[in-house]
């Protein structure tokens, strides 16, 4: 039983519903940033993101910094690339749009490959724009969680490897770490850059990522400093390297609160072998969009090797209305997104499902909002052809 009021089921793709045990390390008494209990939880946080992202290699580099997920596209912006220098792009919706802009804001010359809606960029049009110009920098978001389009990396970052060997790999990982699979070192990733409130399962506010030995030999090899004071490698990656040492160290004050929650969430996750939980996260995945097409209903993301398993993006029939249907939904007790991708936004809407509400056995959210989804459709008139 949750000790949580009871609230309507929060499944949005992130911020997600919590485990009692990650909302109440949250409660922790006050402690000193600086003190040695929080500078012990704090470098096993770290240590155990080394596990998540799957790198046993001691150059991979760990961030956790106060921040939401969208920090991480600043920390690649402002130290993995110089201004005029080229990055290459692969869109599949508003992240991938917005990785672009940031890295533009930050001067970078940015080439961008839109997939189409609902789909990926193939890897022979990468291959030729890897062959056309020299790329410092390739990102990828690895589930756009405008569209529930997964993008495929491990082949993704082969053909980078053959094509431009030098080009750093980095991925947004935001709303796949944690439920789908990442070898950061088996694939060659240079960066993965994620967020505390999707697949983890800890409240908004933390930027998570992992960058390779390469990508922070790049940074030490700059010509130009980074053109962020907050963001700058410079001056995260001593307080970090210290605190995994477990020794004190300040440059801007952490949440002490907010890293031992996400202690008690890695915890819980690496409590069981990743393969389970990225496997779980699939069943229940293909569960889902059998539903949905039992309903009558399209998918965003068209072929089934681009959707992602933790969350769906769903068409509506053409007589619903997402503004009709989400207040059903929420009246059922069922929290779900409207769309966000331009081209298609009142079209649809999106249903998040990772993290507890997938893998805790006692929940049932996935049968009541697939249950809620059916009658809300219903009640809007709607009738499978
Ligand atoms: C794939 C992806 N990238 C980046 C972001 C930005 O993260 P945040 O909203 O935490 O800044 C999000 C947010 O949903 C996302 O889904």
């Amino acid at each position: 039983m949750s000790s949580q009021p009871e609230h309507p089921t929060l499944l949005i793709p992130g911020p997600i519903e919590f485990d009692d045990a990650v909302l109440q390390s949250m409660s922790h008494y006050s402690e000193s940033h600086v003190g040695p209990g929080f500078v012990a939880t704090f470098g096993e946080t770290l240590s155990m993101l080394r596990q998540l992202f799957q790198t046993t290699d001691p150059a991979s580099q760990p961030f956790i910094i106060s921040g939401s997920g969208t920090l991480g596209w600043d920390l690649v912006s402002a130290n993995l690339i110089e201004p005029g220098e080229n990055a290459l792009v692969l869109s599949t919706g508003y992240f991938g749009d917005g990785f672009a802009d940031c890295l533009t804001t930050y001067g970078a010359s940015v080439t961008k490959i839109d997939g189409p809606v609902g789909g990926r960029p193939q890897l022979p049009e990468i291959e030729k724009a890897l062959s056309q110009k020299k790329y410092k920098v390739l990102t990828v978001t690895h589930v756009d969680t405008s569209t529930g389009v997964l993008s495929e990396l491990k082949d993704l970052a082969a053909t980078v490897k053959k094509a431009s060997p030098d080009t750093l790999v980095i991925v947004d990982g935001v709303c796949s770490v944690a439920c789908e699979e990442i070898a950061f070192d088996a694939w060659g990733l240079d960066g993965v850059v994620t967020a505390s409130q999707k697949a983890i399962g800890c409240p908004a506010g933390l930027s998570i990522s992992m960058f390779s030995g390469r990508a922070m030999e790049a940074f030490k090899n700059r010509k130009a400093p980074p053109a962020s004071y907050f963001a700058s490698m410079k001056n995260w990656t001593p307080i970090m390297q210290n605190y995994e040492a477990k020794k004190p160290s300040y440059f801007a004050t952490p949440s002490p609160q907010l890293v031992r929650a996400l202690n008690t969430a890695l915890k819980q996750i690496l409590s069981r072998p990743l393969s389970e939980r990225f496997q779980r996260h699939a069943e229940v995945s293909d569960r889902i969009k059998r539903a949905v097409r039992d309903l009558g209903l399209e998918l965003v993301a068209t072929k089934p090797e681009d959707q992602a398993h933790a969350m769906t993006a769903i068409y509506l029939p053409e007589t619903v209305k997402t503004t009709d249907i989400l207040p059903k939904l929420s009246g059922k007790g069922v929290v779900f997104a409207g769309g966000i991708h331009k081209a298609i936004a009142p079209k649809y809407i999106r249903f998040g499902h990772m993290g507890v509400s997938v893998t805790d056995p006692a929940r049932k959210d996935i049968d009541k909002a697939l249950e809620a989804l059916r009658t809300g459709l219903a009640e809007c008139g709607y009738q499978k052809a």
